[in-house]
């Protein structure tokens, strides 16, 4: 099988790596990639959110397979654009990839699915905002504001606080800049990613994981696209992951059916492990990212053939899912004042491992390979139990040089110690 993965970051590079562990793959290519997936893929430089560069590239690859990793390129239609030239895709159409890409219409198919998620009301004009925000947050008893962009803003739309004149600032720069806000009621308790490959009505849960999506230690700073991630969680039993699954995954993709958008790819589910039961508190129409790097280092079965799978279709036919034993832990390096502007250029060494899953790098003329993103790549590390999986991530990252890169040292820690109970 030839295959074509859209992308240029981490969770792009360990789509990659298991693509090419697969025996039926014999083909692999990569748009626009980075400095660590031209090692894997042969590497095109295509604009990601251009239909005719990315089915024209696909057609002339002759791939069988495109995985499009990102949202933008699906929110945009690309994904339909390629199934149209007859070749199969993985990441749904336009019409269901609004799962993600409008959190209003998101709010509606959980309503008529029956799916447990946050209350939330949508604001469009500044002179609505006051009297929404009293509606929520601390105005009504709970932690915290949620304050989120109602289109894509890349995990750096939301803004969760206590302060209400920082929820009102947020609300309102979104509301300057044309974009409906979501204000939403606060969901208390641990979170949980959980990936369900979904073609259609049939749905397959990958191994939950769990992100972490403030930028520094213990929880602080502000939210990022995520610094880092666990997986399996020990802390969840296997009963609660598939109650999710059937309460919460499955009558979401059974709406989309119903409303004439079937999903086909990955559907993605950020929930919230409340007092009253898991609740959602967002859809995702891709593969996340870091949680990616650390499911698919666990994953045994061959990737190439599931997603092709449920680009096409048979995935209820698919061979249950075969997983490694033990935990994979993965640390993001970011770039100096990620995640603000962050800076570019830096020269990185010690990044050369299998284990190490690069985003935002280039190779420079001279060979050196440096930074040109916020997130600059990340660390995967496995083991038998989590305290393992992070020491061999640890082990990696410190062999690692980035002037001015930071990251977390606490990427599964409260897990490992036993400090998350559900
Ligand atoms: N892990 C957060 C995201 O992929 O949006």
């Amino acid at each position: 099988m030839r295959v074509l993965v859209i992308g240029s970051g981490a969770r792009e590079h360990a789509l990659l790596l298991g693509l090419r562990k697969d025996p039926g793959v014999d083909y692999l290519a990569v748009a626009p990639g980075n400095a660590g997936t031209a090692t894997v893929a042969e590497q095109f430089d295509v604009d990601v959110t251009s239909a005719d560069d990315v089915t024209a590239l696909a057609v002339r690859l002759r791939v069988d397979l495109v995985v499009i990793g990102p949202e933008v390129p699906l929110a945009l239609g690309v994904g339909d654009a390629v199934r149209a030239t007859g070749i199969a895709c993985f990441g749904p159409s336009k019409d269901a990839a609004r799962i993600e890409g409008s959190k209003a219409f998101a709010k509606d198919v959980m309503a008529a699915a029956g799916v447990r998620t946050a209350a939330s009301q949508t604001v469009d004009s500044p002179a609505h905002l006051d009297a929404a925000l009293d509606r929520f947050g601390p105005a009504v008893g709970q932690a915290a504001w949620v304050v989120k962009d109602d289109g894509l803003a890349a995990g750096k739309g939301v803004v969760v606080t206590a302060d209400r004149d920082a929820a009102r600032a947020h609300a309102a720069t979104l509301l300057d800049s044309g974009h409906p806000v979501l204000l939403e009621s606060f969901l208390d308790g641990p979170e949980v990613s959980l990936f369900c490959l979904v073609d259609g009505a049939a749905v397959v849960p990958l191994v939950a994981a769990q992100d972490f999506k403030r930028v520094a230690d213990g929880d602080t700073g502000p939210n990022t696209g995520g610094m880092g991630a666990y997986a399996p969680l020990p802390w969840l039993p296997e009963s609660v992951r598939a109650e999710m699954v059937r309460e919460l995954v499955e009558p979401v993709a059974a709406e989309l059916v119903r409303r004439g958008c079937p999903f086909t790819g990955l559907l993605y589910a950020g929930l919230a492990m409340t007092s009253d039961g898991p609740a959602v508190v967002e859809f995702n129409c891709r593969f996340g990212d870091p949680e990616t790097q650390a499911v698919l280092a666990l994953l045994e079965s061959p990737l190439g053939a599931l997603l092709y799978a449920t680009a096409t279709g048979t995935l209820a036919e698919a061979a249950p899912l075969q997983w490694h034993d033990g935990y994979a832990v993965t640390v993001v390096l970011a770039a100096e004042n990620y995640p603000g502007r962050p800076r570019f250029g830096d020269v990185i060494t010690g990044s050369e491992a299998d284990s190490v899953l690069h985003a935002g790098t280039a190779r420079r003329e001279d060979g050196a390979v440096v930074s040109c993103g916020g997130r600059v790549l990340s660390v995967v590390g496995t083991g038998a139990d989590l305290p393992a999986a992070r020491a061999a991530a640890y082990r990696v990252m410190s062999a690692i040089r980035l002037p001015g890169g930071h990251f977390r040292t606490d990427i599964g820690l409260a897990a490992a110690e036993g400090r998350i109970t559900y």
